[in-house]
């Protein structure tokens, strides 16, 4: 393969997507399917005393009403090293508000919603903890990330910052709402999901409903939107698995949004305490952050993780992290977009910026000056970094040296204050094992079957460019099977990782075809593309399959995929570490009356090895940019303290950004290879995208205002 830039090409399934063409798994329809819908607890915390059904099964349509009693108990745990326990299914016992007691099935849609509005629930209560501070909220310290000795080199630095910042309880709201659809036939159970894991999806299923993993297939062909909401197994999987079993039918189940910001992961509220030392030269030498959030119970979502991308963007030698769970009668959080960086990136990159504004210096020099080759977690040198060009080839497309410096000192004529801001952020780059089939056909077909998942990003645009530009095959027969558990063993696409999980291998593909290809012809010239050139020589077809593993793997991960294991590498590798790193340049323009804050104009520049797709690359980052001023400016869910629910549940009130809060986002990469990464040179970008985009926003209106604003969201009356 060549090291050129790959062509702009577009998406593969844009003209099926636009027309409407395109099955998501609620628009699946089988004969005889039944309608679920699921009843939420009403109570935060308690036991399930009586479970009262009639009033539902008098509904005409209502066929049957599942209870804890239809299901087994939960799996015992395979300990710490197992896979996660599968989520609960129906219990008694009630851990949060909105957690599902009952699922009711019905003829229609309509007689399920008017089932499940019939049940009759009784408990007895038990007191409850709904947010960070509430009583009974119990603090669980984990483990600390550090380098170096931050104590000793905070001792000796000669400016330091120190401050507080604070993340929000936000969720997420793809716009395919959790749906899943399951058939249970001649011994066999399909499950056809919105999933970012179909593998993980086939064994909790079978864990939680005692089921042989052989039996069960799931797909996922196309997502309406992941963002890691997707990811983990659903609570709502096994309800409607088990129904299909015990009726006979197939069964289907969309969960309304309301009920998803109760039962599915979201982003914790967090808090999070950074302190910055530099030497007299100006060098970051030291740094103390403490982090922790809002957990459930049982959830094991780790705060320490928000130290993977602070303690890694500068050379900061000595840097103390620690975190903690603050445990609370909710669900689970889990992960949504740049799961930890979205908060700490905000974080540490205000923190740097108020550094950069007390010792004087343009942020964007000093981020310059504090650039490092190293990780300082591990001593181990990076495979790649460019953050450096990021950072001076945005300055140069914003026009950053026309910048005052003094804040608040940029306006326009009409007295709208203008801000100019900058951060950077840095992101895990990873990547798990995968196993390819590709099959070129005589009839004018291909076939790719791998291990990944579409959920809109572009992974199918991104295995068609490799297919094509190293293999002579037509293109509108090209079928790229991913997210179904039948056609390749599946790792979770999640974490970036999903273009590391299948181009590498689709480039050896590609390679492993062209020998066969030549073996095959022997040195004969032969006209014509693959297709009538395996005609010619009279073969159908000729296939190759392939496995490829990350730096450090072995043939044992690739027996751990076949077996459904999760296995990923990175972003910590044996010899190097790699991270994505992208930086972000905001003009925010503030009305003098109204106080709104507007966002005319963003250039992003990001290192993510090199660009296999630009086109699906590009619109990432326009996506990372948005959900960060969404998440800066707009994004907060409601927590009734009273109840333990959440008040905002639905896209009315809870507020996101829409298309007239964005302006232009110019978009650029450096598109240098990382050489140890993967054999393509390739980082993930789907998360890095959105990283310390929201900081920038802030240090952008303190630009304009000389207000600091440590909270996000950001709104109107904290500029009055
Ligand atoms: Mo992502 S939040 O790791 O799907």
């Amino acid at each position: 393969m060549t090291a050129a830039p790959f062509n702009d090409r577009a998406r593969v399934d844009a003209y099926d997507k636009v027309r409407g063409v395109t099955q998501y798994a609620a628009d699946i329809q089988f004969p005889r399917m039944l309608y679920a819908m699921t009843v939420p607890s009403r109570v935060a915390k308690g036991r399930m005393t009586a479970i009262v059904t009639e009033g539902a099964m008098q509904v005409p349509g209502v066929v049957r009403v599942l209870t804890p009693a239809d299901f087994p108990p939960p799996p015992e745990s395979k300990g710490e090293d197992g896979p996660p326990p599968p989520p609960p299914t129906l219990e008694m016992e009630i851990a949060y508000r909105g957690q599902p007691i009952a699922l009711v099935l019905a003829e229609t849609l309509e007689a399920a919603v008017q089932g499940a509005e019939a049940i009759r629930q009784r408990f007895a209560y038990a007191p409850f903890s709904s947010v960070i501070d509430s009583q009974g909220s119990e603090r669980e310290p984990v483990e600390d990330w550090f380098a170096g000795n931050a104590e000793q080199a905070m001792a000796g630095a000669v400016t330091t910052i120190e401050a507080s910042y604070e993340s929000p309880t936000q969720h997420h709201n793809p716009i395919e709402l959790l749906t899943t659809t399951a058939v249970w036939a001649d011994g066999r159970l399909t499950i056809y999901e919105c999933s970012q894991g179909v593998n993980v999806t086939k064994g909790s299923v079978a864990a939680a409903l005692r089921l042989d993993p052989a039996v069960v297939d799931v797909k996922s062909a196309y997502i309406g939107g992941g963002f890691g909401q997707k990811g983990l197994p659903q609570r709502q999987t096994a309800l409607v698995a088990q129904a299909a079993i015990l009726t006979g039918r197939p069964v289907k189940l969309v969960t309304p949004r309301g009920q998803i910001f109760h039962v599915a992961t979201y982003r914790p509220n967090s808090r999070h305490k950074v302190q910055i030392g530099v030497d007299a030269s100006g060098k970051m030498i030291a740094a103390n952050y403490h982090a922790e959030h809002e957990q459930s119970r049982t959830g094991f979502f780790s705060p320490a993780e928000y130290h993977e991308s602070p303690i890694r963007m500068y050379g900061i030698e000595n840097y103390r992290g620690t975190a903690a769970n603050i445990r609370i009668d909710r669900q689970a959080p889990g992960y949504m977009r740049a799961p930890h960086p979205q908060a700490s990136c905000f974080a540490f990159e205000s923190a740097v910026d108020e550094l950069a504004y007390k010792l004087g210096r343009d942020p964007v020099a000093f981020r310059i000056e504090n650039d490092t080759q190293i990780d300082h977690k591990t001593g181990n040198p990076l495979s790649s970094r460019f953050l450096n060009d990021c950072l001076i080839e945005g300055a140069r497309r914003f026009g950053w040296e026309n910048r005052s410096a003094m804040p608040g000192s940029m306006k326009a004529a009409d007295g709208t204050q203008i801000g100019w801001g900058v951060a950077a952020g840095c992101y895990p780059s990873m990547m798990p094992p995968s196993i390819a089939t590709l099959r070129i056909n005589a009839n004018g077909s291909t076939r790719f079957a791998t291990s990944g998942h579409e959920m809109g990003q572009g992974i199918r645009t991104a295995i068609a460019a490799i297919l094509v530009e190293g293999l002579d095959i037509s293109t509108d027969k090209l079928e790229v099977v991913i997210g179904d558990t039948t056609a390749a063993p599946q790792h979770m696409t999640a974490g970036s990782w999903g273009t590391a999980g299948a181009i590498p291998g689709a480039a050896k593909a590609v390679e492993r075809m062209r020998a066969a290809v030549a073996e095959l012809l022997e040195g004969r010239q032969i006209a014509g593309n693959l297709h009538q050139q395996l005609a010619s020589v009279r073969r159908p077809f000729l296939q190759v399959e392939v496995s490829e593993v990350g730096p450090g793997q072995n043939a044992d991960a690739i027996a751990a995929l076949r077996q459904g294991g999760f296995v990923v590498a990175g972003p910590e590798y044996p010899e190097f570490t790699t991270m994505s790193y992208i930086a972000h340049f905001v003009e925010v323009r503030i009305e003098p009356r109204t106080r709104r804050i507007r966002m005319p104009r963003v250039v992003s520049i990001a290192d993510c090895g090199r660009v296999i797709s630009p086109r699906t690359a590009g619109s990432q980052i326009r996506g990372g940019v948005v959900w960060a001023f969404s998440a800066a400016l707009r994004e907060a869910t409601e927590i009734d303290p009273r109840f333990g629910g959440y008040l905002n549940n639905d896209l009315a009130d809870y507020v996101i950004a829409v298309n007239a809060d964005i302006g232009e986002i110019d978009v650029g990469f450096v598109d240098k290879p990382d050489p140890l990464a993967n054999s393509v040179g390739l980082k993930g970008l789907g998360e890095v995208a959105m990283v310390g985009a929201s900081a920038a926003i802030a240090n952008a209106v303190f630009h304009a205002t000389g207000k600091r604003l440590r909270e996000l969201p950001i709104r109107i009356e904290h500029l009055l």
